[in-house]
């Protein structure tokens, strides 16, 4: 890595106590999100988890319905969610559902699609989900401090026929920035530090906010394994340590299936990645799920195969997922070309931004909080960076001019990303969010068919609220 990190927590190699998810459970309560009846509450207050090995203490954090991860929304493709979010926090909030293609109204953005949701108040979302696959909702009101503490879950979308004898299992992936006393680290929040270098990077990594998460296999199963990273600013780096790891969809977007080598996958914030597995090996086997991007290898969690299933010849997994109905059809001929510059953050060379209206030296832009520009401007702005008449193909150029990485996400849309430095990526994904390393060039192409407000800023959340956020309009 080009920058020293906090180290992850080495955990204890072996167990002691701690609960075993139960064969057939992924994530508490799945709930499913009955239609025209009323909706379902969803609690955002404080909670307690219990983060860290057994012995150690609870960890006071915020949460939905009291749990962290929140609860599992699982619905069909083209149904309706209808979820009341009650604001029992010490301060306001609203939900915005990742990756969702959603109703602009109800995409959870404060200031520009609804207002913030008052401590006590509570707030309808009501849309229809157009697209099958792994998405998760997060506070995007001060989400730099609401996500660190706890409030985020998953949002899965079945496709209309789910593949059949393959386990559904899904992942949420997050570093906790927690003191010797177990708690969330609070004086950091909103530290400059952070906000003018990587970000907010924790010191505990939890799978499903276990310390060490054990998957209990039986031989010859298959597995669909969704992962999702709540990460404010780690850039993950995971493997899955067991032979043959297929990757099937990115940001819920089904790719053409392909070995992952050496298990390995790379997840910035706010990413999503699905995965086949075959658990082929002996009865009796385990594989662990470690993280290696603090330079030394964690062990997050592992498979456990069952001790006596009887052995059965080894069969290639296979799993292609049907496509989205996403507009595919790029016309690059005649695109909206976008531009779009990131600059700033430490070691970087920003000498001045706009920032509300004004140009503003970089003394005073840190001093109002501000680390990071698009185009030359620190935060949002009255005008949005582009506006498109719906159907346009638009493509943009991203070009990373800091010493830092970033994953910038898009809401409403997703996008195929066209060239990295020039080159064409390996296969066609569709993404709501991309990973951009220091000083490199992305370029996307997606059809703006979705009327409304936009955002476009950085996932690592302490970027995001440092000034890395622009928006676009679609017209209706
Ligand atoms: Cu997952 Cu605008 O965020
Ligand atoms: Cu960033």
């Amino acid at each position: 890595m080009p920058f020293p990190l906090p180290r992850l927590t080495r955990r204890r190699l072996l167990l002691g106590g701690l609960a075993l998810s139960a064969y057939g459970l992924g994530l508490p309560a799945a709930a499913s999100l009955a239609q025209d009846t009323e909706p379902r509450r969803l609690t955002a207050g404080p909670g307690e988890a219990h983060l860290l090995e057994a012995g150690r203490p609870a960890t006071r954090v915020w949460s939905y319905d009291g749990v962290t991860p929140g609860p599992v929304l699982r619905v069909r493709q083209g149904e309706e969610v209808n979820v009341r979010l009650v604001n029992n926090l010490p301060q306001p909030t609203t939900i915005h559902w990742h990756g969702i293609r959603i109703d602009n109204a109800m995409d959870g953005v404060p200031h520009l699609t609804q207002h913030a949701v008052a401590p006590g108040e509570s707030f309808d979302y009501r849309f229809t989900v157009p697209d099958a696959g792994t998405f998760w909702y997060h506070p995007h009101d001060r989400s730099w401090e609401q996500v660190a503490r706890g409030l985020y879950g998953l949002l899965i979308v079945e496709e209309p026929e789910p593949a059949e004898g393959i386990r559904d299992f899904a992942i949420v992936a997050d570093d906790w920035r927690l003191g010797e006393d177990g708690q969330i680290d609070e004086a950091s929040f909103g530290h400059m530090m952070d906000w003018s270098h990587a970000g907010r990077i924790g010191n505990v990594l939890t799978l499903n906010g276990q310390d060490l998460l054990e998957i209990l296999v039986r031989h010859n199963a298959y597995m669909r394994l969704r992962l999702c990273s709540t990460c404010n600013a780690r850039v993950l780096e995971l493997r899955i340590e067991h032979p043959g790891v297929q990757l099937v969809a990115l940001d819920g977007q089904p790719v053409e299936p392909r070995a992952l080598t050496d298990g390995y996958i790379r997840l910035a914030p706010g990413e999503r990645a699905d995965l086949l597995l075959h658990f082929y090996l002996e009865p009796g086997s385990t594989a662990a799920i470690t993280e290696v991007s603090g330079g030394q290898r964690v062990e997050a969690g592992r498979f456990v195969y069952h001790p006596t299933d009887r052995v059965i010849h080894r069969s290639e997994p296979y799993l292609r997922l049907p496509a989205n109905p996403l507009p595919t059809n790029l016309d690059l001929g005649s695109a909206l070309a976008v531009e779009l510059l990131m600059e700033g953050g430490a070691m970087g060379n920003l000498a001045q931004a706009m920032h509300e209206g004004e140009m503003k030296d970089i003394r005073s832009l840190v001093g109002a909080g501000m680390a990071w520009s698009i185009n030359g401007i620190a935060g949002m702005t009255e005008a949005p960076l582009f506006t498109a008449v719906r159907g346009r193909t638009i493509t943009v150029d991203l070009t990373n001019d800091t010493q830092w990485p970033h994953a910038m996400h898009f809401h409403g849309h997703h996008f195929k990303v066209l060239e990295r430095n020039g080159t064409p990526p390996e296969f066609e994904a569709w993404k709501d969010t991309v990973l951009l390393d220091r000083q490199e060039r992305v370029k996307i192409a997606f059809v703006a068919d979705n009327p409304g407000k936009w955002m476009i800023h950085c996932h690592m959340l302490e970027h995001q609220a440092a000034g890395m956020t622009t928006w676009f309009a679609v017209e209706a």
